[in-house]
């Protein structure tokens, strides 16, 4: 055997960070299978938040939806206390998967395979057989059904918000945001009830981490989505706000203010399609909602969350990890419970933005499969992320929206739970 051929039989070493700074992010940890494993491992079921749905999409006992934490398919309930639970959607008995609908109403939550049956919140009610056929057989005298309910998550509602947890060490959703980043969430979840617009689901051939990042580049969207920049909705010279929690930097704000005043920039930019123009303005038509003019923003909750109100749409958007190569996204559209009929006209109309084939989210889908296509076979090479500088601290202001801050601070925990540096 030749060299190159024991080199390629030879365990792999340990890969450590390219850099002291978070400048340059290795290829090979959007594809590598045994990395995947390890982010499964110590984020998606490690002490963070995944968001697994509203509590009006479950508004009455007995109601439930399916929900994903990881890979692991979960169960979001209504219980008799009238409290929402989320329960691993895998049998206590031999680990089927219990319920197979996206949407369910039962009393109680009962397995297929061999009946074993549980309340909504997870305890086991009765299995067959308990006392065998008989007189003969059963179980032992001292099998207890208290010790048997399905694995319970650990649950934060945040204003309708359903967020779980594989693990109890996780903070308490105040401290785990930081309080500025706890103000931005609870600005759109500001404790009016919540009324269920619609969701959207799609598969992109690319790595999970893809759209964090994509969140944290506000930049991107001033040259890639042509049709925010064409009839005004965001603009290079529009101020804005590059917001991180400063203990972790790993969940952060972008949102930015319309403006009136036009930089040269701008112009020149917008004169590419200066003739394009809009068969109904309405999509690109909002009202003001809220104490402020905050037109967008988006907070993106570490690992995979963001919760985005651009102007008078409002959705949470969720990252689904499938494989080392693959994530789903989740789209969850919203209003308020107290909105009138045309505000929910006005957000749906505005939805065509956004999900599958929204006219500016298909265009970072096509760049994720892109990305993924570009990075999986040079797996030995580094991105570079450089712009505002290698330091992950962004500017904290209103103002230049220009900078890979956010993507190196995302990095910058990232490491420290990864690979412990
Ligand atoms: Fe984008």
């Amino acid at each position: 055997m030749d060299t190159d051929s024991k080199a390629a039989f030879a365990p792999r070493a340990p890969r450590a960070w390219p850099t002291e700074d978070c400048s340059r992010i290795p290829n090979w940890i959007y594809s590598d299978p045994d990395h995947y494993q390890a982010e499964l491992d110590r984020i998606f079921y490690g002490p963070f938040w995944t968001f697994v749905g509203l509590e009006c999409e479950v508004p009455n006992h007995g109601d439930w939806k399916q929900a994903v934490v990881g890979e692991r398919a979960v169960i979001l309930t209504r219980a008799r206390d009238g409290q929402v639970h989320v329960v691993l959607n895998s049998c206590a008995h031999r680990g089927a998967q219990i319920c197979n609908k996206a949407f369910g109403h039962d009393k109680e939550l009962m397995c297929p395979y061999h009946q074993w049956t549980f309340d909504l919140n997870g305890d086991l009610l009765g299995v067959p057989f308990r006392r065998g056929v008989k007189g003969k057989g059963g179980y032992p005298s001292d099998f207890d059904p208290r010790k048997h309910p399905l694995r319970k998550l650990r649950v934060e509602c945040v204003n309708g918000a359903v967020f779980a947890s594989f693990d109890e060490r996780t903070l308490p959703m105040k401290d785990y945001l930081g309080d500025e980043l706890y103000k931005r969430l609870t600005r759109v979840f500001d404790g009016r009830g919540l009324r269920l617009l619609g969701h959207q689901r799609q598969r992109i051939k690319g790595n999970w981490k893809l759209y964090p990042e994509n969140m944290k580049d506000s930049y991107h969207a001033t040259l890639l989505h042509v049709f925010l920049i064409s009839f005004g909705l965001y603009r290079i010279d529009q101020k804005g706000e590059l917001l991180q929690d400063s203990r972790t930097l790993a969940h952060n704000v972008v949102s930015s203010r319309a403006n009136s005043s036009e930089t040269k920039e701008a112009r020149e930019m917008r004169s590419l399609k200066a003739d394009f123009q809009l068969n109904d303005m309405r999509i690109v038509t909002p009202v003001q909602e809220y104490d402020d003019d905050v037109t967008i923003q988006n907070v993106t909750m570490f690992p995979g969350l963001t919760v985005q109100q651009q102007q008078n749409l409002l959705q949470c958007r969720n990252v689904i990890p499938r494989g080392p190569n693959e994530f789903e996204l989740s789209w969850t559209y919203f209003g308020y419970a107290d909105d009138t009929e045309e505000m929910t006209q006005r957000r749906l109309r505005l939805a065509n933005l956004t999900g599958a084939a929204g006219l500016i989210s298909v265009d970072d889908t096509e760049v994720f499969e892109f990305s993924g296509a570009g990075m999986r076979p040079n797996a030995d090479r580094d991105c570079v992320v450089e712009l505002a500088g290698r330091s992950p601290e962004p500017p904290r202001e209103f103002g230049d929206m220009v900078s890979e801050g956010p993507i190196r601070g995302f990095y910058d925990f990232y490491r420290r739970i990864m690979f412990n540096d």
